[in-house]
């Protein structure tokens, strides 16, 4: 964690990306950010599509954002949700890649969070 950015400022981060959420379909809107090792912060929110499957979720719209803008090493990761939801595991599989060392706060709109890794995530991750 950088000493610039604490854990509830990157959840704060997240839970603003949330009110941005793109979900007509499910209603259920996400939200994520991702700090660097800058101390930077990148947020996302899930983006649904009318064809299901065009739909990606905050943490992978964040995290790739975050590849797009040169950022590669990623130092932690906040997803807020309406229930505090765990990351689904194709999250977790794109967190080991691009993250593998990062921090992950896991709130609810509450304000109430709880912190892991994405090694706790993805035990025994296929890496390629
Ligand atoms: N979703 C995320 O943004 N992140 C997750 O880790 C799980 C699910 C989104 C996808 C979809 O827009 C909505 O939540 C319901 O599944």
């Amino acid at each position: 964690m950088s000493a610039a950015v604490s854990p509830q400022q990157l959840i704060a981060a997240a839970q603003s990306a949330r009110s941005q959420a793109h979900a007509p379909y499910s209603n259920y809107f996400v939200g994520a950010a991702v700090l660097t090792k800058d101390g930077e912060i990148i947020q996302g929110c899930n983006v649904e599509n009318a064809s299901y499957g065009g739909t990606i979720c905050a943490e992978r719209v964040a995290l790739t954002a975050a590849i797009a803008q040169g950022k590669r090493e990623l130092r932690a990761i906040a997803v807020v949700t309406v229930d505090g939801a765990s990351p689904c595991g194709l999250c977790r599989q794109v967190m080991i890649e691009l993250g593998p060392e990062m921090d992950v706060y896991i709130g609810d709109d509450a304000g109430k969070f709880r912190s892991t890794t994405v090694r706790a995530l993805l035990p025994d991750a296929f890496v390629g």
